[in-house]
């Protein structure tokens, strides 16, 4: 059974995924669903009220009961509206068959730079209708016609860069939950701590001439896929438009390469905030698509748009 506090809210089609179940210090609940040829990851994600499945195929939903349950459960589940499938590509036809659409792709997502096609499954109307579509579109295709792309910005004269060490965690914490109201994972001082600690995430920090901690972003390692994915960007409002995002992320891109050979870089990005946009796209990153109304964010579902770069000698970057 599911532990800690969620079990009260757990349904009957969730309750099949028994096995060797743990859940993280993000609040999801990780397990291995095994097929045939080995086992595939499974995400559940109660906050966000989402199913994320890995390597999965359509006959995988045809060959196991408790997938074709997920998508049509006895009862409406309480734990998730949407079922998000990170599949190799092809299957087009076969993922449309079971009423799946595909809303994007991660480029690289998978070991040896294989891409993943991204497929979702809606339980219910509400969570699939976009709210600002217009505007989402119109952000994308005005910093896909304007930007420019080779940019490698200095630090303001005084400011400093440093990678976290877990002690900065409390810091981390406090600028991410000033920026964010509401946020797809807990932003709590012992869940910040033990990502660092773990070497799961890696901080970059920059710090005005008076050493505030001032603007933040992580890379979340993959290190089996040997992929990672930009996360908790988020700027102080007071230094804001002085390009300290941009030079964050290209500083990620260089520690993650060196560091750990991660060549593939994505990162999901709220679709109605041009900045955070514009500054991927500042530093060369592509957009693959739009994930809908994705995760909780401060103004409710939010849909994040997908950005991704290949990095490294195999690239010529
Ligand atoms: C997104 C954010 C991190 C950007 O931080 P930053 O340090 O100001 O970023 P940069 O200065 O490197 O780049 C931002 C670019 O967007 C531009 N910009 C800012 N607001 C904009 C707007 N409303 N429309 C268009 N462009 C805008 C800036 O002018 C700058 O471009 P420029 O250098 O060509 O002038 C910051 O705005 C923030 O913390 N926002 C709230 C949190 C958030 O949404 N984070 C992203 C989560 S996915």
């Amino acid at each position: 059974m599911l532990k800690g506090e969620h079990r009260g809210h757990e349904s009957n089609t969730l309750a099949g995924f028994c096995d060797s179940r743990h859940l993280t210090n993000q609040g999801t609940f990780h397990f291995e669903l095994r097929v045939l040829e080995g086992s595939r990851d499974i995400v559940v994600d109660p906050r966000n009220e989402r199913v994320k499945l890995y390597g999965l195929t359509p006959s995988d939903f045809k060959k196991k009961p408790v997938l074709a349950d997920l998508l049509t459960p006895t009862e409406s589940p309480r734990e998730y509206s949407k079922v998000i499938v990170y599949a190799h590509p092809g299957d087009d036809e076969e993922w449309r068959e079971a009423s799946f659409h595909k809303e994007g792709m991660i480029r690289g997502f998978f070991s040896n730079h294989v891409n993943a096609d991204i497929w979702a499954y809606y339980l219910n109307p509400e969570r699939a209708t976009e709210g600002g579509v217009d505007d989402h579109e119109q952000i994308v295709e005005s910093i896909l016609c304007g930007q420019k792309t080779d940019i490698l910005p200095a630090l303001p004269g005084g400011y400093t860069t440093m990678v976290a060490n877990p002690v900065n965690a409390s810091e981390i914490v406090s600028v991410l939950g000033e920026v964010f109201s509401e946020y797809p994972t807990p932003l709590k001082v012992p869940v910040i701590e033990n990502s660092i600690r773990s070497g799961a995430s890696h901080f970059r920090l920059v710090r005005d001439s008076a050493g505030r901690l001032v603007s933040v972003a992580a890379a979340e390692l993959d290190r089996v896929r040997k992929t990672a994915e930009i996360s908790d960007c988020a700027t102080a409002p007071s230094n804001r438009g002085k390009s300290l995002m941009t030079f964050l992320l290209s500083q990620l891109e260089r520690d993650v390469l060196g560091k750990y050979g991660i060549e593939d870089l994505y990162s999901l990005v709220r679709s109605g905030e041009p900045a955070i946009n514009k500054a991927f796209r500042k530093r060369g990153f592509e957009y693959f698509g739009r994930l809908i109304n994705n995760c909780r964010m401060p103004r409710g579902w939010e849909s994040m748009n997908i950005w991704c770069k290949p990095c490294g000698p195999a690239f010529g970057v």
